[in-house]
């Protein structure tokens, strides 16, 4: 029944209430008013994100938690609500078919059989800002760990090979000023990735590549990163991809790959196993992997000392030299 407390929360980031609360602390009246809440659901609501750890209240008023506060109020650059806004829209009601996703082996989302599901995504203004954004949220802990746990000084340039809205090469060029970098991605992202790398005063250092990484070369830069790219596509693709970047990458050249990899024995990573069901849900033919899997397909594919190294939580990334 985990998913009573899951979906409160995918409530409460979707009504504002932390964004609400950033302002300061409200009676549950206020919070009606403001929230839209009914009088007969706001006290059992509220109280809920009380038990929960997600709110506190004193003397009938309601404040944010301090984590609630830095990851859930909209108007704060650390926010990650932008993944639960995800969840809310789209992946709550997609996941309420996951037997039937485990017994067809088929996507549960609006992806055609064999399409790519971003352009189901990308159909709008709104979705596309919405999943870019989403992707923000699930990267930026692994972005921040990627910046200081990488050894960007022995190198000079770097390009996000399908950045979304840039969080990665925002925090590796926030940390490192000598770096120049930059994010490759399908030319519909451009808009939101300029904005993004704005909104941060980095548009003179980070550049936006746009094309399509299965039909057109990737850019070169000293090191190139995949996050959360080869667990969308199949083996085959996977491989293809790699390939891609090894050719685009200079002798010595480094390729990141970062995702919730999972754990070599398959036990332990419940959320990078939960990831591959997602994978199952949302596209045709694409799964996470472990670490032994993904060194072994880099080692195929020419790269070199190829390690694996814990970032944050379920996240690990893949290091292989040219
Ligand atoms: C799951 S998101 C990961 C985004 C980001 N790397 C992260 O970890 O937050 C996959 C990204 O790949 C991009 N993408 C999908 N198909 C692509 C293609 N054919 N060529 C270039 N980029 C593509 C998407 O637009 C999206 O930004």
């Amino acid at each position: 029944m985990g998913f009573w407390a899951s979906k409160a929360m995918l409530s409460a980031v979707e009504l504002g209430v932390f964004t609400q609360l950033a302002g300061g602390s409200r009676s549950r009246e206020q919070l009606e008013r403001a929230l839209g809440l009914h009088p007969r659901s706001s006290r059992d609501f509220l109280d809920t994100l009380v038990a929960l750890g997600a709110l506190e209240r004193d003397n009938g008023q309601y404040r944010n938690a301090p984590d609630a506060d830095l990851f859930f109020d909209r108007a704060k650059p650390s926010y990650v609500g932008g993944l639960l806004e995800m969840m809310e829209t789209r992946l709550y009601a997609d996941w309420g078919s996951l037997t039937d996703a485990l017994r067809t082996g088929l996507p549960q989302n609006r992806t055609k059989d064999g399409a790519s599901p971003f352009d189901e995504l990308y159909r709008n203004e709104a979705s596309l800002r919405s999943f870019l954004q989403a992707m923000t949220g699930v990267s930026l802990g692994a972005a921040r760990a990627i910046a200081t746990k990488f050894p960007w000084e022995n190198y000079r340039s770097f390009i996000d090979i399908g950045a979304a809205q840039g969080a990665c090469p925002v925090q590796i060029a926030q940390a490192h000023p000598h770096l120049r970098g930059g994010g490759f991605d399908l030319p519909v992202v451009a808009p939101v990735f300029n904005d993004y790398v704005a909104a941060h005063g980095l548009q003179d250092r980070l550049r936006f590549h746009p094309g399509d990484f299965f039909n057109d070369p990737c850019p070169s830069a000293d090191v190139l990163i995949m996050g959360h790219i080869l667990h969308d596509w199949d083996y085959d693709q996977k491989q293809a991809l790699l390939a891609k970047c090894y050719d685009a990458l200079p002798t010595g050249g480094c390729l990141i790959v970062y995702d919730a990899i999972i754990d070599d024995e398959r036990r332990h990573n419940a959320f990078g196993l939960l990831m591959s069901l997602n994978m199952l849900i949302e596209t045709p033919g694409g799964f996470d992997y472990t670490g032994k899997e993904c060194c072994e397909w880099m080692t195929a594919a020419g790269f070199r000392d190829v390690r694996v190294e814990p970032l944050l939580g379920p996240d690990s990334m893949v290091i292989g030299i040219k």
